[in-house]
């Protein structure tokens, strides 16, 4: 009794401080009908986070895709009624951090200070609404990780040994002779590079701890074919389970004090410093309360990474949660990367998209939208200005825009209501005048939030807005086949008619609006506020299209339509974008 009493003071607790941040003011109505849910009940709980970031760099669009998808099922959740925790952040110890700051003359923690800043301050900017945002150089965060080391140490899974190999600092990562190859560096000198980043690797050779990983390789076999869902999409848990057909050597969990200093020192030893992945991951059990409070919210933990780290996330994390006798994540949701003009995206070659000068020229919800319409995570897909100009007018603009444009102008909604819809005049048996395109319309809106929870709940983002896009397409048919602007008004089975399809429509942009909040929350409350549906009736269980076509009663007929606040997503010109060049990100300073 005291703790879910405690619990649910903190939620609230919780609540009430989110209420207050800036990012909530688009969806702030819904946000107050949530809110009040969570503190009222014990709903189902879910616990979604995204990799924390580092801070040697500014945020790019990379960083804000995992960030915005996390936003996406966080957001959904909730709708769905969920008690949702979302968490993210910013990894700020290691090597490469500490070689930051040096390069930029500061001291570490101000260096850290500064550039986590700006990822608060894009995420806060692009509504990404975190209910947690932890730092690795905070105190709470420190004991969680002295205690899982600890809990390590003392069940014999850390040893003291000496580590012999290749080392990347870029990618904070230990790599076998199989996994380097050489090159050339700028000058022409030869180097060793990581096969997979193409990062440049050093031989390293110290005395430190070590992780028994190699014990774990069977335990994580028998996990991943027991949960084939366990990481997500299928070719990632394919690779996944072949890395694992590979031998497993133990792995180095400490590095020495005298090279690295910016880093949580081993307990007991204060001559060597924590491996910055292992203090990495444990971010995601600090934010769940570990050690002393987790269970409820570590139970229902979901990742979503890319793919380059996925090998920390679906090898060495759930082998240290297994050391440390703790629940494994129940889904890692890997995704692919963006591209810009065909290359990968990197300081060198100066292609680096600044995700905050995108969300000011495309528009927060544009950026967000075109993130998740055009990523698809089981393949990179490639970022250009062109692109997102072209789908944002043809999608949000147009088709969308123009449809409630259209039904709600003075001409074909002289009263400004939600009209009343004539059951007679749908039914072609009974001289109504739908035809057979009509009634496939309404079927595949009818079934289309079975298929966008189908769709958001295995994270493919983009099938689910490809359903929503071709349904609005459809919508925009039927009113363009009916061309209602040419009834007569005086006439009163026209103007039933008239009435019909103007309902009709508005079911369909009701049921569009609530299952796009997870993505464009800003857009889906104009579109709804102008429709009259209400914050309390926009949760999933509200998008059940046209009840007066099954004979039940519609709520909102007859209501008076919400205040015109202008157009729902302005058409992008290409002149004013091309003057708001350049949208590269900007160096740390
Ligand atoms: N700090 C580690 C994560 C530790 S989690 C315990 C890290 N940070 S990162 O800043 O380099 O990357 C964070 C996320 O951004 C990763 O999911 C990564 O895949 C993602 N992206 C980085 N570049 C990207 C693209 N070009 N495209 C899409 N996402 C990319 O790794």
């Amino acid at each position: 009794m005291r703790t879910s009493l405690l619990f649910v003071t903190r939620s609230c607790a919780a609540v009430h401080r989110l209420q207050q941040s800036p990012f909530f003011s688009p969806v702030s109505a819904l946000w107050r009908h949530i809110s009040s849910q969570s503190c009222r009940d014990d709903r189902r709980s879910f616990y979604v986070t995204t990799p924390i970031f580092y801070v040697n760099a500014s945020p790019h669009l990379g960083h804000l895709y995992s960030a915005v998808i996390a936003d996406c099922l966080h957001r959904y959740k909730l709708l769905q009624g969920f008690n949702s925790q979302f968490a993210t952040g910013t990894d700020e110890h290691g090597l490469k951090i500490q070689q930051a700051a040096e390069a930029a003359g500061k001291d570490p923690l101000t260096f850290c200070t500064d550039v986590s800043e700006r990822f608060k301050h894009l995420f806060n900017s692009c509504n990404i609404s975190y209910t947690d945002y932890i730092r690795t150089t905070e105190q709470r965060h420190r004991q969680a990780v002295k205690h899982f080391w600890s809990v390590l140490w003392n069940k014999g899974l850390i040893y003291k040994g000496s580590y012999e190999g290749w080392y990347s600092t870029q990618d904070e990562s230990f790599l076998t002779e199989s996994q380097v190859a050489s090159a050339l560096d700028s000058s022409g000198k030869e180097i060793k590079v990581s096969l997979e980043s193409g990062h440049k690797v050093e031989w390293m050779k110290e005395e430190n701890y070590m992780f028994r990983l190699s014990a774990f390789r069977s335990q994580l076999l028998d996990w991943l074919r027991e949960s084939p869902r366990a990481v997500q999409p299928e070719r990632f848990h394919r690779d996944a389970l072949l890395w694992l057909q590979e031998d497993l050597p133990d792995l180095s969990v400490s590095r020495q004090r005298s090279r690295l200093q910016w880093g949580i020192p081993v307990p007991g030893d204060p001559e060597q410093t924590i491996y910055v992945w292992l203090d990495a991951l444990v971010n995601y059990l600090t934010v769940a309360g570990y050690p002393d409070k987790h269970e409820q919210r570590w139970n229902v933990a979901h990742h979503i990474v890319g793919k380059d780290i996925m090998k920390f996330h679906a090898i060495y994390w759930p082998a240290f949660l297994l050391g440390a006798g703790l629940p494994l994540p129940q889904t890692i949701y890997v995704h692919s990367h963006w591209t810009v003009g065909g290359k990968k995206m990197s300081k060198s070659l100066g292609n680096v998209v600044d995700p905050l000068e995108c969300s000011k020229t495309f528009t927060t919800d544009g950026l967000r939208y075109f993130l998740l319409r055009q990523g698809v995570p089981d393949s990179d897909c490639d970022y250009t200005d062109d692109k997102v100009f072209k789908l944002l007018n043809a999608e949000l603009a147009d088709s969308l825009g123009g449809l409630l444009n259209r039904c709600t102008a003075p001409a074909l909604n002289p009263d400004q209501v939600y009209p009343s819809f004539y059951p007679q005049s749908f039914h072609s048996e009974q001289g109504g005048r739908a035809v057979a395109e009509d009634y496939h319309m309404v079927e595949a809106v009818k079934s289309l939030p079975a298929v966008v929870q189908q769709h958001y709940e295995s994270m493919h983002v983009y099938k689910a807005l490809e359903a929503i896009s071709a349904c609005v397409r459809q919508t925009n048919g039927f009113v363009q086949r009916h061309a209602p602007w040419k009834l007569d008004k005086r006439d009163s089975r026209d103007q039933q008619w008239l009435h019909t399809i103007v309902h009709v429509t508005f079911e369909c942009l009701r049921v569009y609006g609530t299952l796009l909040q997870p993505v464009v929350p800003g857009i889906s409350n104009k579109l709804l506020s102008r429709i009259s549906v209400k914050p309390d009736e926009r949760s999933w269980e509200h998008a059940n299209f046209l009840p007066r076509f099954q004979g039940l009663d519609c709520p909102f007929e007859g209501r008076e339509l919400g205040s015109d606040s202008g157009v729902l997503f302005s058409r992008l010109e290409r002149q004013n974008i091309d003057k708001q060049k350049p949208k590269k990100a900007k160096k740390l300073k």
